[in-house]
């Protein structure tokens, strides 16, 4: 097993092992060009080790791209992905939305992924910003306590408008090379959910697909996996962890870094690089993120509940 530390040429005299995208230990210099580890090397995986011979590119990026989504307001989560991603070293880092909600640390989650290279605004970060739609009780009062905590009077007055105007400019979707980048689906970037058993839905399939140009990268459903256009769905563990873009159009799911719901509760992102698509789970300190939504009042206990079950 690898078991040097990779780190970082963040510009400093001593290079940190810890992630540039973390504000407290924030680098002056350019890091979007800067972390990635260009030295070969072995990365971890579920137990297993995976070569970094990915095969021939099909021209897709040419990066290696970190994709992130549904944060979720989970501080913690994201830390621990983050230092995952630092583990890997990737050039970008893409977030498909839902960075708050639901979790305890809206400001600080902000305050992070205002510097990926970029981010896809999500129906809870829209509901933050205007009058929430379509949420139960329990996600509704998650906004409005969210909403007070970007609007209370602390700290720098410049920081809180940065994280509003953040908000504001989130674009709906990404498009790129054939990809495409949103955070619900193609037809309905910000609010269309695609769930597995939507296999079963070919007219719903059908149209979806027809919007994609080659591959859709997408979240808010917090069930991450493949969907391919001839009807399959194929879930991370069915498929190795890995999956190989070809001609045939896909929309991968990425999974939610702050409130999985597939069961397994750690935090779930993918790495894309070329045609390459591999998922990466996480374990982080859930106990800290449950107590500090225990301890929330306007944050429903199930809130805490539902991150150790992965529901
Ligand atoms: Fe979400």
């Amino acid at each position: 097993m690898h078991n040097r530390r990779p780190r970082f040429n963040c510009g400093r005299r001593n290079p940190t092992t810890k992630c540039p995208l973390d504000p407290r230990l924030a680098c002056n210099l350019n890091w979007r060009l800067s972390f990635r580890q260009r030295e070969p090397v072995q990365i971890r995986a579920f137990g297993g080790r995976l070569d970094r011979s990915f095969g021939v590119p099909l021209g897709v990026s040419g990066v290696r791209r970190a994709i992130i989504s549904d944060i979720h307001s989970n501080l913690e989560g994201l830390q621990a992905v983050l230092a995952d991603i630092a583990s890997v070293g990737v050039d970008e880092i893409y977030c498909l939305g839902d960075v708050i909600g639901y979790g305890p640390n809206p400001c600080e989650c902000i305050d992070v992924i205002m510097r990926c290279n970029a981010c896809i605004l999500g129906n809870h970060d829209q509901g933050a910003l205007f009058d929430p739609e379509g949420f139960n009780a329990g996600a509704e009062r998650a906004i409005f306590w969210t909403r007070e905590q970007l609007e209370a009077p602390t700290g720098d007055p410049e920081v809180r408008a940065k994280r509003w105007t953040f908000l504001a400019e989130l674009p709906r979707a990404k498009r790129e090379n054939g990809l495409l980048f949103v955070h619900g689906s193609p037809r309905n970037p910000l609010n269309e959910y695609v769930y597995p058993e939507d296999i079963y839905n070919q007219r719903k399939i059908d149209k979806i697909f027809a919007l994609v140009e080659r591959c859709s990268f997408q979240g808010h459903t917090h069930v991450p996996g493949v969907f391919t256009q001839n009807g399959n769905f194929f879930r991370p563990d069915e498929l190795g962890y890995r999956y190989r873009l070809s001609d045939m159009k896909a929309m991968v799911n990425v999974g939610s870094v702050g409130q999985p719901r597939d069961g397994d509760p750690r935090s779930c992102y993918v790495i894309l690089e070329d045609d390459l698509v591999t998922y990466r789970r996480v374990e982080y300190p859930l106990d800290k993120t449950i107590e500090k939504i225990y301890n929330t009042q306007d944050l429903d206990n199930f809130l805490g509940d539902r991150l150790r079950e992965g529901r």
